[in-house]
């Protein structure tokens, strides 16, 4: 799976004569699983045309400040379009709009566009090779290099004007490689392996019976796409869920009951950066499981029940290198009982949920966690989405690895 699928990739068009092969650049984005808007300087439309841009792309192409169709005169907010992209590029960028960027000039909405993005900004220079060579064009390129944007060289070859130079815009294949591998390269999780547990575990009373509880595994499978997305290698280790993954980053591990996770957490752990449990582990368990369904003889029946072993606490023992988080499910005193669970079980940081916290917790699209690190910090975070909360949780993890 590409790295730019699911992402949203705006796609900018000068006036230069490569602009007829932003098709295929399109094409391949969608191909590569991102979302694709297009945004034209007004004179590029005599290159490619917005109907096979918008075709090919799914989605209507702005080229001006208003919808000169619409008779309203609806406005193309760059704004939107600017904090709509994760990575916004220009292709191809020709030596006059180059130059436009470096200066500041903001006279279409590409440029207003440009302005306004917050992502990463690459561009694909295309021109004549003695365009490309002038002092005012490679001082575009070091005035817009200092400002953190990217260049993907031009290339030498054939020339639109018959000459053979560098010019060249680089060939769409090789602009979204060239995407991959930056993108890739500079993930915060990169080279880093973590260790993941989540869902429920049931443990068996007898061959059709189990003692589980209500957990979705949700909050786990969104911190291993958050992990994943952030370039990590991610072992899932899961109880029995109804929540899927595939991304090639992420392994899973199905396990039943908690002697299961903790076998499978103790195998991987040794060879982990990061660790976060965050399944509902039994407590406690049948002694003995009945080998044979258990009849309906007696009026009450009474299971005798043992500890689990404590996963979590387990790993704090023989914890080296790993930064070892862990959840804790409170409902009065939380913060004090949070923050003893972190001391007990040697944590790096503890996620806490309270379940005084409405839309928090079991079986919830939402949750509401404080985060608690191992100098007794406390960051609160408000109500928002599992993904979101998973994000939160890598983003202050990856603070404190660097800090
Ligand atoms: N955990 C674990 N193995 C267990 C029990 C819990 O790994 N057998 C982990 C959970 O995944 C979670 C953390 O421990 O990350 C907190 O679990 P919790 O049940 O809240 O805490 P306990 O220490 O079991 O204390 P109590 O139930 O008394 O609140």
């Amino acid at each position: 799976m590409s790295i730019l699928s699911g992402k949203n990739i705006l796609l900018g068009i000068t006036a230069g004569i490569a602009a007829y092969k932003t098709a295929s650049l399109v094409r391949l984005f969608i191909k590569a699983g991102a979302n694709v808007k297009v945004v034209m300087t007004p004179a590029s439309k005599d290159f490619i045309t917005p109907l096979t841009l918008s075709t090919l792309s799914k989605n209507p192409v702005h080229t001006s400040f208003t919808n000169e169709d619409e008779e309203d005169g609806v406005w193309n907010n760059h704004v939107e379009l600017g904090l709509w992209a994760n990575y916004f590029i220009i292709a191809p960028a020709t030596a006059n709009t180059m130059s436009k960027m470096a200066n500041g000039v903001c006279d279409n909405l590409l440029l207003a566009t440009y302005l306004s993005a917050k992502c990463p900004v690459y561009f694909a220079p295309a021109m004549d090779l003695d365009m490309y060579k002038h002092a005012s064009t490679l001082a575009s390129f070091k005035k817009l290099k200092s400002f953190n944007n990217i260049i993907i060289p031009a290339t030498s070859g054939e020339l639109a004007s018959g000459l053979v130079g560098e010019g060249r815009m680089a060939e769409p294949k090789d602009i979204v490689s060239f995407l991959e591998k930056d993108i890739l390269k500079k993930l915060p999780l990169r080279n880093k392996k973590v260790l993941l547990t989540a869902g429920p575990t049931y443990e068996a009373i007898d061959p059709v019976r189990f003692i589980g509880n209500h957990s979705s595994g949700k909050m786990g499978f969104e911190l291993a796409k958050a992990a994943a997305n952030l370039g990590a290698e991610v072992i899932l280790i899961t109880g029995p869920t109804h929540q899927k993954v595939t991304h090639a980053l992420i392994q899973v591990i199905p396990v039943v009951s908690a002697q299961e996770m903790y076998d499978a957490a103790h195998l991987h752990f040794k060879d982990v950066d990061i660790a976060i449990l965050s399944a509902a582990v039994a407590d406690y368990k049948p002694k003995k499981a009945a080998t044979q369904k258990i009849k309906k003889k007696d009026t009450t029946l009474t299971l005798e029940l043992e500890k689990t072993k404590d996963i979590l606490a387990s790993l704090g023992e023989i914890k080296e290198k790993q930064f070892l988080v862990g959840f804790a499910l409170e409902t009065n005193n939380e913060l004090e009982n949070a923050k003893g669970k972190l001391k007990k079980k040697n944590l790096n940081l503890i996620v806490l949920n309270s379940l005084n916290d409405k839309g928090a917790g079991f079986k919830k699209e939402t949750n509401k966690v404080t985060l608690i690190d191992a100098k007794e910090c406390v960051t609160e975070y408000a109500l928002k989405s599992k993904t979101e909360v998973a994000i939160d949780i890598f983003n202050q993890i990856i603070k404190q690895i660097h800090a």
